[in-house]
């Protein structure tokens, strides 16, 4: 992954990634609050707009690719810069909140083994093959999520059945995280997912259940999770377990040729 940054002694644009994907962080200095309407938004609106425009000679002088910038918590005029800068919306993550406990669920799950690696990455990959960051999964990247601070494999609690054969199958999985450093701490249902194969048994529900059991465990109050806007299933799932939207970042690309 390359990183570069570009800055004109005050405000500065990073990118990071590869052609396929540039990522894009602007650093305004000073920004005044979204929607104020004083002479000072006009000003940082005005930079914002010409990072990202930087942002973009840079990527043409480099031979082209697609950027990404990401706007957290959008409200009413999110759209405005980017769209000006040439940036088109084209992807919403939903962060849903509930509070804990939840219901209990009967689920029988056990957290993840080593041996379960590949398992996990072939019902991951066909559950997720849509999903721009989690599907495709490698056992690189797995290794990598594992090596973060805050994996723990308690948390990460996998569904195993018996198939027609009478082998042991992983068909679910739900994987948790707690954001410990936040006031007050969050449990988050990072990673949950059913392989195909076994869709509209409950078992999604039950599985979100089992997570949430686990962090009330913890001792934790409060659950997020991050969802796409158009993933009906997950959102009826989770609308039917009684999270509700806190609020929504979106996603800008612009193609440069
Ligand atoms: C989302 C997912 C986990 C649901 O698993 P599932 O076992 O099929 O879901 P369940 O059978 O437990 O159904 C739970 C609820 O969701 C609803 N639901 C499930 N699939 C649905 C679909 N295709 N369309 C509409 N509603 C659906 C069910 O009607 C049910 O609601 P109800 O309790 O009111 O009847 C599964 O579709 C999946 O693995 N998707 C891919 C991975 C993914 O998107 N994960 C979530 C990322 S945030």
């Amino acid at each position: 992954m390359d990183r570069w940054t570009v800055s004109d002694g005050t405000d500065t644009v990073t990118l990071s990634g590869d052609p396929e994907r540039w990522l894009v962080e602007l650093d305004v200095s000073n920004p005044t609050t979204p929607g104020d309407p004083s002479d000072e938004l006009g000003t940082n609106d005005d930079r914002a707009r010409r990072l990202l425009e930087a942002a973009t000679q840079a990527v043409a002088i480099q031979g082209g690719g697609r950027l990404e910038y990401w706007i957290e918590r959008v409200h009413q005029r999110s759209d405005d810069i980017p769209t000006q800068a040439g940036f088109v919306p084209y992807r919403d993550l939903l962060r849903l909140r509930r509070e804990l406990p939840a219901l209990i669920t009967d689920l029988v799950v056990r957290p993840f083994t080593e041996p379960d690696a590949e398992a996990f990455l072939e019902c991951n990959n066909r559950a997720f093959d849509w999903h721009p960051e989690q599907g495709e999964m490698t056992s690189e990247d797995l290794a990598t999520k594992q090596a973060e601070p805050w994996y723990d494999p308690e948390g990460f609690l996998l569904l195993e059945e018996v198939d027609a054969e009478g082998e042991p199958v992983i068909t679910g999985f739900c994987w948790t995280k707690v954001h410990a450093d936040e006031k007050p701490a969050l449990g988050e249902i990072y990673a949950i997912a059913v392989d195909p194969a076994h869709h509209g048994r409950g078992l999604g529900r039950e599985l979100t259940l089992a997570g949430l059991s686990h962090l009330a465990d913890r001792g934790l109050r409060h659950a997020i999770l991050y969802v796409e806007s158009d993933n009906r299933p997950a959102l009826k799932m989770y609308q039917g377990l009684g999270f509700e939207c806190e609020f929504t970042s979106r996603a800008y690309q612009r193609i440069v040729r």
